[in-house]
């Protein structure tokens, strides 16, 4: 079964708008869980425009599923990562003023700077994914980084799912196949939404955990996060 980790980002960002603590970011992580939710994600940025560094030690505290860290393994950021300990890190070649993650990793390029990283972190017991494209050749150099889990990068999938389905998912199943090949868990998340969920979901069975923010809490406008979040598990059950 296919898990869902909430990303939080966009309630730190209305939080932040206001300088309060409205919406209450720990309130909302504990709230996803009890509605069914089996993760967090958050993604601090260097600017911390939503997502602030002491949010991460702040949930930790209180999560009891599954803790996901994502962003750019700046000095900050692994620092952050190895005090809060949680179960899994995924590393995101962003730079700091991008406004989402809009790139996997070169695995090729990149290969010795995200081996030696991992190697910290798994270390310390931390599961490590990294954010790849759904390109075979990033996801054979990926397992020479020694990473557990890669995250496949969505948003090509979102984008041609409306006009052509079967083209849209055909390079994720590839993906998804070679992951498994190779001994990868996998991981997928970004523009995920309650209409291309489900497809996703049923072609790449042996899917650990998509991680969903952006539609999850524009959903939860119309239909409350409490129904909104049963209606993300009941496209990942279907
Ligand atoms: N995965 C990664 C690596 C991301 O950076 C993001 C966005 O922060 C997501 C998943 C979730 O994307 P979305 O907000 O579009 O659901």
């Amino acid at each position: 079964m296919t898990k869902l980790s909430v990303n939080i980002n966009k309630i730190a960002l209305i939080r932040n708008s206001r300088g309060g603590n409205h919406p209450d970011l720990i309130k909302v992580a504990m709230d996803c869980e009890q509605y069914g939710a089996e993760g967090i994600t958050i993604h601090p940025r260097p600017d911390e425009r939503h997502a602030r560094y002491e949010d991460v030690a702040a949930l930790k505290k209180v999560v009891r599923t599954e803790l996901n860290i994502e962003g750019n393994p700046m000095d900050k950021f692994i620092q952050v990562v190895l005090d809060a300990q949680p179960h899994q890190v995924t590393l995101v070649p962003d730079a700091p003023e991008a406004l989402t993650s809009d790139h996997g990793w070169d695995t090729l390029k990149h290969q010795k700077y995200l081996r030696d990283i991992i190697a910290v972190f798994k270390k310390e017991g931390i599961r490590t994914s990294i954010f790849v494209d759904a390109d075979l050749k990033m996801i054979d150099a990926a397992v020479d980084t020694g990473t557990d889990c890669i995250e496949l990068y969505t948003e090509s999938y979102a984008k041609q799912y409306p006009r052509d389905k079967e083209a849209a998912i055909a390079p994720f199943i590839l993906a998804g196949k070679r992951a498994l090949e190779l001994g990868l868990r996998l991981n997928a998340g970004h523009d995920l939404n309650l209409d291309n969920l489900n497809y996703f979901a049923q072609a790449i069975p042996h899917l650990a955990e998509v991680s969903i923010g952006h539609a999850l809490v524009c959903d939860s406008l119309y239909y409350g996060l409490q129904n909104t979040i049963g209606m993300y598990l009941k496209k990942l059950q279907a």
